[in-house]
């Protein structure tokens, strides 16, 4: 019997019994429902400043492509969480709740194309600093 195999094996049991949270920001952590209702939320709130299709523009900085994710490469889905929450919209800090800014999160995350899963992306802050940001596989 080969230990280390059988430990490997009743670790990743034991993950799915406790339905860990997923780790990173490619294992699917929102819905696409959810991103749909983030993109006319997105529209109202964020558009004016960050462009229709979160290009950035003047001062903002753009929400998609490569600028955009690296700058939270290495960083958590929780800290990205938190900013938008607590400095954004800039001209109206929090006064979005939480679920909005999930919502507008999701509508960010499927516009840089990371992977949609089952479930809504959560709004409990300690679930969302377990998931690692982290930059499309090659990049
Ligand atoms: C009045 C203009 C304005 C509005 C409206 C606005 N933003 Fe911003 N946003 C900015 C500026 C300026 C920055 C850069 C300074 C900063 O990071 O605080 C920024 C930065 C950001 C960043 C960090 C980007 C990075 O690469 O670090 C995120 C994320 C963000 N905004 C999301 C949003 C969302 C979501 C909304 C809509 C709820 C929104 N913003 C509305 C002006 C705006």
């Amino acid at each position: 019997m080969n230990y280390r195999i059988a430990w490997l094996a009743g670790a990743a049991a034991l993950a799915l019994v406790q339905g860990q949270a997923p780790a990173s920001v490619r294992d699917g952590i929102y819905s696409v429902e959810q991103a749909r209702r983030g993109e006319s939320l997105y529209r109202q709130e964020c558009a004016s400043c960050h462009g229709e299709k979160l290009e950035g523009g003047g001062q903002a900085p753009p929400l998609t492509g490569d600028e955009f994710v690296m700058d939270w490469n290495g960083m958590t889905v929780g800290d990205l969480f938190e900013k938008m929450q607590t400095s954004m919209p800039a001209d109206k800090p929090g006064h979005l709740d939480r679920e909005q800014n999930a919502m507008l999160l999701a509508y960010i995350l499927n516009s840089n194309k990371f992977p949609s899963g089952n479930a809504d992306l959560p709004v409990d802050a300690g679930q969302l600093r377990l998931i690692r940001f982290e930059s499309a596989p090659g990049k």
